[in-house]
């Protein structure tokens, strides 16, 4: 464990740092255990268990924030306690109760309380909660014993560009996830087929890739680990729900935003990379938990170079980024009902 009172927390970047607390629970003889807060550490599993050899695996990605007058918020936290109920059914694992789960989540953070970044430093204290099968297999099936673990991190921002905007590459070569795969869970398995295109991404200096769909490889699915938006034609466009993207509660809640907040009109639907280079797509910008709001300054493709608005984020960027963030840290009134105070 690290002092809170060593940690700078006004120069975070989204790196692993002990905290003192987690939270584990166990599924054995088809039922979970109540589940207990422990001090965090390593523990021990079989070097047979499922997900180390076959990625029987899933994560979510929450975050706890503190407000100017000292509260702790969290954004949204049942959606993510049904989408990890959603990828634990696709990697045949036991489901945990929402209530459940969001109980956990505010013992864990209120455990690791002293390691919330403060309001100013416009830091987060990150929420991982996992679920992996470690019963010992051979064969190709699932496990029958299962441990949830929720561990937090104080983080700043994912990218260390933070909203000054950052260069992609649309990737020709790589995909992420294809119909029937997947996609749309948050599996661990559909990272760590990205490290190697992000490395090679970034060796050409690029922060990450757009990955186009499996099928045609011309219309975008996401940003690594966030969903992508396109202002075209002056509407806000973001790629559609195809079963093979991960379905942001960031993405959700910034098309609410763009279409109840600022009156525009917003499109899911097919998005192709040709788009971006054309004068009727003038801004784009990436969302998720760790991303918040990212304005992406470059889109490149074989050579092929579109920067957007001389590289500074664009007005609706700006104006999705202020009410997103404002209403995370209760600066704006919470008026959809998404913030939970621990
Ligand atoms: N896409 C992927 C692949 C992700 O891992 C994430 C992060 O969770 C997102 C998009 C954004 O989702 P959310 O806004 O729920 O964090
Ligand atoms: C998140 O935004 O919470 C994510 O899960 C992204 C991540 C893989 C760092």
């Amino acid at each position: 464990m690290v002092d809170p009172s060593d940690i700078d927390f006004y120069s975070l970047g989204f790196n692993f740092i002990e905290t003192k607390t987690m939270f584990m629970a166990n599924h054995r003889d088809g039922k979970w255990d109540g589940g207990r807060l422990i001090p965090y550490g390593d523990f021990e599993i079989s070097p047979a268990s499922c997900v180390l050899n076959y990625g029987q695996g899933i994560f979510e990605g929450m975050k706890a924030l503190k407000t100017k007058n000292g509260e702790i918020t969290l954004f949204r936290p049942e959606e993510n306690a049904k989408r990890f109920n959603f990828s634990a059914r696709r990697m045949l694992m036991p489901e945990y109760d929402v209530n459940n789960f969001l109980n956990a989540v505010k013992s864990v953070v209120k455990a690791n309380e002293d390691y919330i970044p403060p309001y100013d430093s416009e830091g987060a204290l990150y929420i991982r909660p996992i679920l992996f099968g470690y019963g010992p297999i051979l064969g190709v099936h699932s496990s029958e014993e299962f441990k949830f673990i929720i561990f937090t991190v104080p983080v700043g921002p994912y990218f260390p560009e933070g909203f000054k905007g950052i260069d992609l590459e649309i990737s020709k070569e790589y995909t992420r996830a294809a119909p029937g795969g997947t996609g749309s869970a948050k599996t661990i398995c559909n990272y760590a087929g990205t490290m190697l295109p992000a490395k090679q991404a970034k060796a050409r200096g690029f922060a990450q890739i757009i990955y186009l769909d499996a099928v045609h490889m011309e219309f975008i699915e996401e940003v690594g680990a966030a969903n992508f938006f396109a202002m075209i034609n002056g509407k806000l466009a973001t790629p559609r729900k195809t079963g093979t993207i991960l379905e942001g509660i960031t993405r959700e809640s910034i098309l609410e935003l763009a279409s109840k907040k600022l009156g525009l009109e917003i499109e899911e639907r097919d998005i192709s990379y040709k788009e971006l280079f054309n004068e009727s797509c003038t801004e784009v910008f990436c969302s998720g938990t760790a991303a918040v709001i990212t304005p992406i300054a470059s889109v490149n493709l074989e050579g092929n170079e579109r920067v957007f608005n001389n590289r500074a984020p664009g007005k609706i960027t700006n104006k999705i980024y202020e009410l997103l963030t404002g209403i995370q840290r209760l600066d704006l009134e919470d008026e959809f009902g998404w913030m939970t105070k621990v």
